[in-house]
């Protein structure tokens, strides 16, 4: 944290990445920085946590194979998809989505050098992607859920890739919508990848996806993240899901990096999935609109400040700060011990688009949620 000689706080010097803010916040209660599930666990959680060490005994005992369809079973059927790949290598499971990115950027790099990516969204993707080699296009989210992209754009590519629902904009792909992209890539012979991460959030989300990619015949792949849903200290899973006729060394690629991931983990999500479908799930839509009803309450009549995107149903909020800028004010809120993001990085094309828009994390204490919102107001309110 940067400091002056008189113990001020100051915005920090150039930062490379959101994840880099994120770090700065992770020893503040009154961290609304990442998108990672920091909420209070559930009365039917702490049951679950409380069964742990049952469920490690019976995850030694099982076979792995048997306690991961299990769990691929109970959290995809949650979310809404009725069929999904059955074959290992056609739904592979990873420490994180982001190791299941790096996995899908790795194996696309080899069939091909470019990829248009949605913008905004999270910039973890953008850097993965350039990682290793790959020339971004972006394409405005306006496009994908409107026009859709010209052809000439679309066969200058290898893949399209979408944040559905978007980190930070909220904003999910509909059937119909996934529909037409996906017969425009299957037509071109492009790969159509999508990042599903925030779709536990929304019920517009929870679609059969499979079923709308499979039927329009292109090449697919789905990255689906059960860690930002349920405050398990980082425990989750990455799936990576593809079409039979992929085309990419995902299976390959997947064994330079890990053998398998942990067999209580999965335990434990198929044991989230099942409270979450036993209503655990509506409980957390309603704990998140309140979160989001509290935030938009104290920001009432503050001039300038708008919600961009009113019907997000996302754990995250973005607040339009009208002529303020993001760092000034992401300043004044560190010195309440608040912390929320910036929003340029998430513009990787175009970051000045992002200057003057703050994302905050809902998937918190209602109390953090309350003083942070208050804190804000004051901070907005003074400059
Ligand atoms: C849309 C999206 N995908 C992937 C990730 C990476 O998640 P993880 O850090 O758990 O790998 C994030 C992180 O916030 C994200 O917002």
């Amino acid at each position: 944290m940067a400091m002056n000689q008189t113990g001020e706080v100051t915005a920090p010097a150039e930062l490379g990445n959101l994840t880099q803010f994120e770090y700065l916040a992770l020893g503040s209660p009154l961290n609304l920085a990442d998108g990672h599930a920091r909420q209070e666990l559930t009365p039917g959680q702490i049951r679950i946590v409380d069964e742990l060490p049952s469920l490690w005994a019976e995850s030694v005992k099982r076979p792995v194979e048997e306690v991961e369809a299990e769990a691929r079973r109970a959290y995809l059927e949650l979310l809404g998809q009725r069929r999904f790949p059955d074959v290992p290598e056609r739904l592979l499971s990873c420490y994180s989505s982001s190791v299941a990115m790096e996995i899908f950027a790795r194996s696309l790099a080899r069939t091909t050098d470019s990829i248009m990516l949605v913008h905004p969204t999270f910039d973890n993707i953008p850097d993965i992607l350039r990682g290793v080699g790959l020339r971004l296009e972006p394409v405005e989210e306006p496009v994908l859920h409107g026009a859709g992209i010209p052809d000439d754009r679309l066969r200058s590519v290898g893949c399209v890739f979408v944040t559905t629902p978007n980190n930070p904009t909220g904003r999910v792909l509909s059937r119909s919508a996934l529909r037409r992209l996906a017969a425009r890539c299957a037509e071109h012979d492009v790969v159509l990848t999508l990042d599903t991460s925030f779709r536990g959030f929304d019920t517009d989300a929870h679609y059969d996806h499979y079923e709308v990619l499979e039927a329009s015949g292109c090449r697919w792949v789905v990255i689906e993240d059960t860690g930002k849903l349920w405050p398990t200290l980082e425990l989750k899973i990455g799936w990576l899901a593809s079409s039979e006729n992929v085309g990419l060394p995902l299976a390959e690629v997947y064994s330079d990096i890990l053998l398998g991931v942990s067999p209580l983990v999965l335990s434990m999500v198929r044991r989230f999935a099942e409270e979450a479908a036993g209503g655990g799930l509506a409980d957390l839509h309603r704990f998140i609109a309140t979160n989001r009803a509290t935030l938009r309450e104290h920001l009432e009549g503050v001039p300038d400040v708008r919600f961009p995107y009113p019907s997000s149903r996302a754990s995250v909020e973005l607040i339009d700060l009208g002529q303020r800028t993001a760092l000034d004010v992401w300043t004044a809120l560190r010195r309440h011990n608040v912390y929320a993001l910036p929003c340029e990085k998430f513009h990787w094309a175009n970051p000045v688009e992002g200057s003057r828009r703050l994302r905050l994390a809902l998937s918190r204490p209602a109390s953090s949620v309350l003083t942070a919102a208050k804190a804000l107001r004051s901070v907005l309110l003074a400059g």
